[in-house]
């Protein structure tokens, strides 16, 4: 358990979600507010994931927040280099909630796109997003096509 008695709900806890099932409730996902974290089967997102070995279905970490109302998934996986970009997990945004950070060298990323916008990664470099959808108070991750 974390010494961060203020986020307790989202330390240790990253349930594997299959594409049609819902990742969490919309209410723990606030607007500029901490992440939730999951894990995806490599399977179910294949088309979004080139670079991995698709002999093995691997479960790969990621995580979900919410900017200006709308929510966003990623995969938690750094452009510079594949690392988890959260230092205290679920935290995510830059201090002035303008973007996503990775708390590793800094490279930041638009919540909408994840499109690098500075730091370490290459050029045109994307955080790989996941397709979601919010639906009755839920959000759930969809099949990638
Ligand atoms: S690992 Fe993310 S900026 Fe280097």
């Amino acid at each position: 358990m974390s010494s961060n008695s203020q986020n307790t709900d989202f330390d240790d806890f990253e349930p594997l979600i299959q594409a049609g099932h819902a990742i969490c409730s919309s209410a723990i996902v606030e607007d500029l507010g901490d992440g939730f974290r999951f894990m995806v089967r490599s399977s179910d997102i294949a088309s979004k994931v080139g670079d991995i070995d698709h002999r093995v279905d691997a479960t790969l970490p990621a995580f979900v927040i919410r900017h200006d109302g709308q929510v966003h998934a990623y995969l938690n996986r750094c452009a510079h280099v594949a690392m988890e970009l959260d230092w205290q997990p679920g935290q995510f945004f830059t201090h002035d909630k303008t973007a996503i950070i990775c708390a590793s060298h800094d490279a930041q990323y638009l919540p909408e796109t994840g499109e690098c916008i500075s730091g370490p990664c290459p050029q045109g470099a994307m955080l790989t997003k996941l397709d979601v959808q919010e639906k009755d108070g839920q959000i759930f991750l969809c099949q990638a096509v």
